[in-house]
């Protein structure tokens, strides 16, 4: 990995709120930190795939792509939730091609290996006079899975989501959050927005309400801004407000809206009879794909229907709105008229959470790394076996 500017102890140095300075522009803009980005933080924390609703039965499967790996989700035979790399063991070729379905086998679609849904290898054509090969020894890589209230999480860390695993990382939300359940809700639809910013800047953008008066006038109408607070978790941050009585569209009664984010790039976007659902995923260092997936308690009405269209609208106009500005702010990131700025301690705590926790994961990292040396001189094989 390319050495990473401005990973200095006076940027990692953890400040109050009150006179905290926000991380440097390079961690927004060079492309080391989009590679070690993916290694120190989305490899290792647990990340969304999918909702077990869309895993009925045994060989129902999801495609997912997790820190730009390719996965499959699939239901064994004995009803068990799995993940796998979606990555053959012959020559890396994929089991499944589309984004979900159902199968007996997993085959891959280069040779046709056949793997067992438990990942096990069973079907080998052709390959008789190979030697010394076991197919015990070429199952499947399996990759740890949870599941919470439905919602289905992988990590790629073995150790990583056995130290904390995905109950802890979101300890307390279950609680908050009830009488719902997230289980109860059905999946409606995913929709797919590309970005041209750091994914950094998404997730910032997201974690104040003080835009919002300037970006989403709008949302100012179903949004008590003023009594709009931000509390701050080990693993996670919650925005909420109450809904304002008069909006007919989501409050049904004593209304609350329940904006988690959980680091490093999962949002939870909660409002009575209704989940949206956000991951945030660095396609480049200026380039993010941001998934929304839409659950509701009811799917299948007239009315419920008529609610669904106008919700998906108005998220699509707050979403269009984030992502003018995000753009622009990449664009100021990326000028040489920046470099750090500064919070607002009434609005900006959650932010400021992110970015601690972002410093902390990498304090650790750096930590880890083995003092540098220099690499061994090449040399070339002397023959060929
Ligand atoms: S790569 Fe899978 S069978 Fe060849
Ligand atoms: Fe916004």
């Amino acid at each position: 990995m390319d050495a990473l500017p401005d990973l200095t102890d006076e940027v990692l140095r953890i400040a109050p709120l009150a006179r905290a300075e926000t991380i440097p522009s390079s961690w927004y803009t060079h492309p080391a930190y989009h590679e070690a980005d993916r290694r120190v933080l989305f490899e290792r924390c647990w990340q969304y795939v999918g909702h077990r609703s869309r895993l009925d039965g045994p060989g129902a499967y999801l495609r997912a792509e997790v820190a730009g790996h390719p996965v499959v989700v699939v239901r064994d035979a004995d009803d068990r939730l799995r993940a796998f790399y979606n990555v053959c063991r012959h020559r890396g070729g994929p089991l499944v091609t589309q984004d979900c379905g159902r199968a007996r086998v997993l085959q891959c679609q280069y040779h046709g290996w056949t793997y067992r849904l438990d990942g096990a290898l069973r079907g080998v054509p052709r390959f008789d006079r190979t030697e010394l090969f076991d197919r015990k020894d070429h199952g499947l890589v399996s990759i740890p899975l949870a599941t919470w209230q439905g919602l289905v999480f992988v990590n790629l860390d073995e150790a990583a989501a056995e130290r904390t695993p995905l109950e802890t990382v979101l300890d307390g939300i279950a609680e908050r959050i009830a009488p719902l359940r997230l289980d109860d809700l059905h999946f409606h639809r995913r929709v797919v927005y590309d970005v041209a910013c750091n994914w950094k800047v998404y997730v910032d953008n997201y974690l104040e309400g003080y835009h919002l008066p300037l970006v989403h006038p709008e949302l100012c109408n179903v949004l008590d801004v003023r009594a709009y607070v931000t509390e701050t978790f080990p693993f996670y941050s919650l925005q909420h407000s109450p809904l304002r009585e008069d909006d007919t569209r989501y409050n049904t009664g004593d209304g609350q809206a329940f904006y988690y984010f959980v680091f490093p790039n999962i949002m939870l976007n909660i409002l009575p009879g209704r989940l949206q659902m956000n991951a945030v995923e660095p396609l480049a260092p200026d380039r993010t794909r941001v998934i929304f997936d839409y659950y509701y308690d009811d799917v299948a009405t007239p009315e419920a229907r008529r609610r669904i269209e106008a919700d998906q609208a108005f998220s699509d106009r707050v979403q269009q709105e984030d992502i003018a500005i995000c753009e622009h702010v990449q664009r100021g990131l990326a000028s040489r008229a920046y470099d750090r700025g500064r919070f607002s301690v009434e609005c900006e705590a959650g932010v400021y959470h992110f970015q601690t926790l972002l410093k902390a994961h990498y304090r650790t990292w750096r930590a880890a790394q083995p003092a540098a040396e220099p690499p061994a001189p090449f040399e070339p094989p002397s023959s060929h076996a």
